[in-house]
Parts: structure tokens; C-alpha cells; sequence
């Protein structure tokens, strides 16, 4: 599996970013960010390209980009929490990568984002009901994208890690 892509999926707060750049880092990968490609292309945050240009317009940059990333090989990607929404993406993905989903329940991940200004989606009166009704459309699709399910409610980003490397290297 040597040059097999890693790719991280999962919702908002799952610790897709940490982890990817922890693998970076153990395998000497390169890692993109869908987000952080997303916004070094459009010269604007991920809240302005939502505010400005609407949610329809961030998926369609959120696609192309990932037409980009999996030209690589041997390289981790970590992906946008919606990129599942688009079944072309989790093929384009899945063509040269290995997808783990970083898996946790909407009152785990809440906690760990509910400070953060950054996450247009959750811009609602009751965000935790919102990520809950998001997570619950999600989680099929999270689900049938994944090669392997790592938990990562209540466990640290170095356990994580040791899961996937564990995996990848025995695959
Ligand atoms: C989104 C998740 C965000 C970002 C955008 C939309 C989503 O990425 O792509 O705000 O639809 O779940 P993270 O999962 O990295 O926060």
C-alpha cells in the first residue's frame, strides 16, 4: 500500500487535521487540506467563500480541488467534513486512497467545536441540533465512503494514529 493515499473523512471536530498531520509527519507524507486549498485558490476564508458565494459555490471549488489532490500518490489528504455529499468526490478519493472515517457522536464533536467562529454550517440558533441533524444525513455517507472506521470519541490524536498506521501498514 506504499503509495496508496491516506484519506481522512469525518465531521467538523472529529480531529481530521490533527491526525493528518500527525501521520504527515510519522510517514514523511506530504499532507494537503481540501479547506486549505480551497482558500489559498480563492484568496478567502472558508467563512467568506460560504458568506459571499454560498454553500453551492464552496462544494463545486470543494470538487475540483479534490480532482487535484488525488492525482497524487503516497500523499495524506484531509478532507472538508461535506465532502461525502458528493458521490464523485468519495470516487475520485477512494481511486487512490484508502479512506478512514474519524467517527464520533454530535454531543462529542460539539464540544469540541461549539467556541470556534469558523464553521458557517453551524451558524444556527441551536447548533447542536444542527450538527446533529447534519451528522444524522452524513452518517450513511460517511459510512459506505469508509474502508475503516476509527473511533475517535474520548481517544487522543496519538491513538488515532497508531490505528491507521497499524492498518496501513499491514495492509
Ligand atoms: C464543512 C466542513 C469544514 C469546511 C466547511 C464545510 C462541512 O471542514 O469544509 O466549513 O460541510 O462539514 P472541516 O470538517 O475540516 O471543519
Amino acid at each position: 500500500m506504499e503509495n496508496a493515499n491516506i484519506v481522512l473523512i469525518g465531521f467538523m471536530g472529529s480531529g481530521k487535521s490533527s491526525v493528518s498531520n500527525k501521520l504527515g509527519k510519522a510517514l514523511k507524507k506530504d499532507v494537503i487540506s481540501t479547506d486549505r486549498l480551497i482558500e489559498a485558490k480563492e484568496g478567502r476564508s472558508i467563512e467568506n467563500i460560504f458568506k459571499e458565494a454560498g454553500e453551492a459555490y464552496f462544494r463545486g471549488v470543494e470538487g475540483g480541488v479534490i480532482r487535484e489532490a488525488v492525482k497524487n500518490k503516497g500523499v495524506v489528504i484531509d478532507c472538508g467534513g461535506g465532502v461525502v455529499l458528493n458521490p464523485q468526490n468519495v470516487k475520485n478519493l477512494k481511486k487512490t486512497g484508502v479512506v478512514f472515517y474519524l467517527c464520533a457522536r454530535a454531543e462529542f464533536l460539539y464540544e469540541k467545536i461549539k467556541d470556534a467562529k469558523d464553521r458557517p454550517l453551524l451558524e444556527a440558533l441551536d447548533p447542536l441540533a444542527r450538527m446533529k441533524e447534519l451528522l444524522q444525513t452524513r452518517s450513511p455517507l460517511y459510512e459506505q465512503a469508509a474502508d475503516y472506521v476509527i473511533q475517535s470519541e474520548n481517544r487522543t490524536i496519538d491513538q488515532m494514529c497508531q490505528e491507521i498506521l497499524a492498518i496501513y501498514d499491514h495492509a
